[in-house]
Formats: structure tokens, sequence, C-alpha cells
């Protein structure tokens, strides 16, 4: 038989042939390209790639066991899709072949216990639509994930996922108190039936190596009536390297409740006809209203001179419109829009800072921006909750001793330009070198970046998963590799950066 009968047969008794004519598409099919494409977010990754043999969209757990157990039997490789946000096209891109998507649009439901502070929400389910359930049932509540609505629950809970309010709350994966998955064998487990390995590694090891992760219970975190946004922008003749420097100090000791970001890009230059400069906006939300967070603004970051005026007093779920992009007064519902807001071609890496960079170093770094007008970083300080958790407590290790994280972003609009795009955010990488964390120089895993190394197809070895498993996951590295060799020793969940399994 072949994969698609084996996958039509193993749910039949339960399902009849419609629900499976909707459920499985192959290239054959007017379906199949489009939902390749529809969560894609870096069109980089749609040029000269693999293409799955089938794209399956579960409607129930057991289709995902059979597609599982079916692909298995057949000799097809996995790939696992939530929202379709991986840098390197993980979750829908394959070296080997032949390979299916698992699809989990269609599981997305979320179900939010107010009485308990909990909710199980599904992997497919993505934060916008989770954000906007929350707001639904209450205003007293939140989740602190990420800040983009169209990310997917699956791939941001199983990486770590941070946002706004992981300064005081801790990462998404941090709020993860349950979890259902379907491993390599076809079994359904909960947190009970996985035991307590198999759930730490899953909250933040990243799920592709362990299994289908079908959805999570997490817990919900208490928001206040008002909270307060503000963004402050400095160009370099307005002082924006002496305010950087000063920020690099203070932002990761600020009240948990004040977290204070950086945002770098190159802009135009006010007087100066047609050159340009660098712009750094300091952008803020405050977990209480605006007369509070100025006396801790003068307290902390006097030079800043941040008014009243520069502050908008807005709710929770307001501000999650604000930090998504949305113009004030958007209805809620935007966040239910599963399109990515933009596509384009891009390449990221990122890098964690332990010490203050010198100014010259700061002005070594405009200096190459400047050089591409599309390039971005994005500065997020560290400290509060996140230096309270131990550096074991999950798979994601950053923790104390953290001062910020940078995410170097590089955007462009056409294949042509890829090489020298990709270069040129080589090159910045190894200028950064020497002014960011050592031995390992770690990364966050939900910003993947293979250009950290790569397991070859079928043979995954641990010195070369060594190479990016320490930088991303530090000393919890070799734990992750023994889970696996006892959930999946087949090595039948793999891929370019998957974690490997001990030799026998
Ligand atoms: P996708 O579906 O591509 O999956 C990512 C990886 O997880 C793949 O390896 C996939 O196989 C695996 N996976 C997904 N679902 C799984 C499941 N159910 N079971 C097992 N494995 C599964 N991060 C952050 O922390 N804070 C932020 O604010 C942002 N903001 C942001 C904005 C934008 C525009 C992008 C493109 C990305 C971010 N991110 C982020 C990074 C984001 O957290 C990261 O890309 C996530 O892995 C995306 O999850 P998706 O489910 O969308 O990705």
């Amino acid at each position: 038989g072949s994969f698609q009968q084996c996958f039509s047969s193993d749910f039949q008794h339960s399902y009849n042939s419609t629900t499976s004519g909707s459920m499985i598409f192959s290239k054959n099919n007017s379906t199949y390209a489009s939902l390749l494409k529809s969560s894609v977010r870096n069109l980089r990754l749609l040029i000269n790639s693999s293409e799955p043999q089938f794209i399956i969209s579960p409607f129930h757990d057991s289709h995902v066991q059979a597609a599982v157990i079916c692909s298995k039997k057949h000799g097809m490789q996995v790939r696992v899709r939530s929202g379709g946000h991986d840098y390197e096209g993980l979750s829908y891109v394959s070296d080997i072949v032949p390979f299916i998507i698992i699809d989990l649009v269609n599981l997305r439901s979320i179900s939010i216990d107010v009485e308990n502070e909990s909710a199980w929400v599904e992997s497919g389910a993505t934060l916008g639509e989770l954000y906007y359930k929350i707001s639904e049932k209450s205003n007293a509540y939140g989740f602190p994930a990420g800040s983009c609505p169209t990310v997917g629950v699956g791939g941001q809970l199983s990486g770590g996922g941070f946002g706004t309010l992981f300064r005081k709350y801790g990462l998404a994966a941090d709020n993860v108190m349950d979890a259902k998955i379907v491993d390599a064998d076809g079994k359904l487990l909960d947190r009970k039936s996985m035991g307590e390995d198999l759930f730490w590694a899953i909250r933040g090891g990243g799920g592709s190596s362990f299994g289908v992760i079908l959805a999570w219970k997490i817990r919900l975190v208490p928001v206040p009536p008002v909270v307060t946004i503000f963004k402050v922008k400095k160009t370099l003749e307005q002082g924006a390297t002496e305010h950087l420097h000063k920020w690099q100090a203070i932002a990761s000791k600020l009240h948990e409740d004040l977290f204070l970001h950086a945002v770098v890009n190159v802009a135009n230059a006010p007087s100066n006809g047609g050159s340009k400069t660098i712009q750094i906006s300091f952008i803020s939300l405050f977990l209480g209203p605006a007369e509070r967070l100025l006396l801790l603004m003068k307290v902390s970051f006097p030079e800043l001179a941040l008014e009243r005026n520069n502050c908008t007093e807005m709710s929770w779920i307001q501000s999650v419109l604000y930090f998504a992009g949305f113009p004030s007064r958007s209805p809620l519902r935007v966040l239910l829009d599963r399109s990515p807001q933009s596509k384009s071609f891009f390449k990221a890496k990122s890098d964690y800072v332990k010490e203050p960079i010198s100014k010259a170093g700061l002005e070594g770094l405009w200096q190459r921006l400047m050089v591409e007008q599309t390039s971005l970083l994005i500065l997020t300080p560290y400290g509060g909750k996140m230096s309270d958790i131990s550096d074991s407590e999950t798979p994601f290790p950053h923790r104390s001793g953290n001062l910020y994280q940078i995410q170097y972003l590089v955007t462009w609009d056409s294949d042509n330009e890829t090489q020298q795009q990709i270069g040129w955010m080589r090159s910045l990488y190894a200028y950064m070198a020497p002014y960011v964390s050592k031995s390992p120089r770690a990364a966050y895993l939900n910003y993947r970046d293979l250009d950290l190394g790569q397991n070859d197809n079928n043979n995954a070895s641990y010195a070369q998963a060594s190479t990016w498993g320490l930088k991303y996951f530090k000393n919890n590295f070799k734990r992750l590799v023994r889970v696996k060799t006892v959930i999946d020793p087949s090595n039948f969940f793999r891929n370019e950066q998957s974690i490997p399994v001990f030799p026998s």
C-alpha cells in the first residue's frame, strides 16, 4: 500500500472518506500550493527548496497519530508546522526527502478557565488568537509570550517565547503546566504519561526533535487595569549613542513592571539632505499608570527626560495591538487575522550581551548598519523574573548574568540580493564577536540560524550537533540528548538542527 492508503484507512473506522479528502493534499490538488505558502513568513525559503509529498491538516488528534504511524511505515520524514514563522523554514522545508508536512492550522481551539487561571491551547493557534480569547473572557489576565500575533503557539512555546511581560513572569515556556504530545510511535501522551524529562525538554528545547505537540495547558498571569506605553526616538545627532550606553547599564535592573526595549534602525538624517543617521527607539510597556512610570524613569533613566505627554495609558490588550504594530483604535479582531502582516526575504541572528558595549564598539556597529538601510536591531533587556529562574529549570539557558539580547535582522525583496545580504549579515556577526557572550557564543533557538551548524541529514553526531546545541542550550544540551535518546532512539523526528541521539 501507499502512504495515502495507510493514512486514509488508519482512521476510517471513525472518520469517513469525505473528511480524509479534505485533510490530505498532494501536488496535483488545487489547494496544495496555497496551503503550502499560507503561513510562510520568510520568502527566502520558498526559492529552490524541496516540496512535501503531502500536506496533512488534521482535524483531530487521531489524525496526527495516523500521520506519524504511516510516515514511519512508509519512510517519510515529517515536518510539523504551527504558525510557520521558523526563521529557516524548518517547519515546511526539508533536506531529507520524501517528506510530509503536518500543518496544525485546524487544531487551534482555545479554552480559557479564568477561575483556575489557566487555559488549554492547541498548537495551531496563533499568539494573536490566544490574546484575543483571553481578553474576551477577562481583562484581568494576560499571557507572557511574543509580540507578533501571527506566530504559532507550537513553535513559540516549544522554543521559549518572550515578550513585553517576560521580565515579570518569565517565558511562555515557563508558564506551561501540562501538554499533549504524539511521540514517534504514534502514542498520545500527557504530562503524566510522558514523564518529567520529556515535559522538561519540550519547554524550550524545540518541539521538532521530540514529537508533535498537540496542545498546552498554560498559566494565565494577572495584568493591571491600566498599563502605560511610550516611545521616545533619538538620532545620533540627538545623542542616541550616549542614551543607548546608559540604557545598557540600567535596562536589566529596572523594576520588573517596566519593560524598556530599544529598536535601532537606519533613518534619514533630519537636517542633512539625503544623508543617513541611526535612530534608536526606546519603547516601553509599564504595568501601571503613567504617574508611577514617570517616577521610576526619573530615578533610573533621567537622561531620557520622559514627559507625561510621551505616555499613553491603555488596557493590556490594547498594548498587545500597539506592540503588534496595529494603528491605535484598531478593532481587537485584527488579532485573529492569521496571514502575516508582511512577508519578505530575511536573515536574522541573535546574541547575548553580558558587559556593556563601549561607545567605540557601538559606533563601529552603527557604521556597519548604515550600509544596509533595511537592517534592524532589537535589544531586549533581561533581568527581573528571568534572573530568578535557574539556567536548568527549562532547556532555555539564558537567565541571570545577561544584560540584554540582540536580534540582528535584515530584509530584502528579491532573490537576486540574497547572497549579498546574507554575506553582510555574517560580517556584522563577525564584527560583534568581541562584544557579546563567549564560550559558547549564545543564541536563541526561536531565532533559528543554520549558520551555527547543521546535521548531516541522516547521521547527526553528538560532536557535530554540539556546535549549535551548546549555543542554544549551554549545559542543558546533554540532558536534551539523553531525553531524545530515550524517547526517539531511531531518530525519526529529525531536521537540520534537531537534537541527536547518543550512539548506542
Ligand atoms: P513554525 O510552525 O515554523 O515552527 C517552528 C519550529 O517548531 C519548527 O521546527 C517546527 O517543526 C516546530 N514546531 C512547530 N509546532 C510544533 C508542534 N506542535 N510540535 C512539535 N514541533 C513543532 N519569538 C519570541 O520569543 N518573541 C517574539 O516577540 C517573536 N516575534 C517574532 C516575530 C516574527 C515576525 C517572526 C517571524 C518570529 C518571531 N519570533 C518571536 C520567533 C518565533 O517565536 C519562532 O519563529 C517560533 O518558532 C515560531 O513558531 P511557529 O509555530 O510560528 O513556527
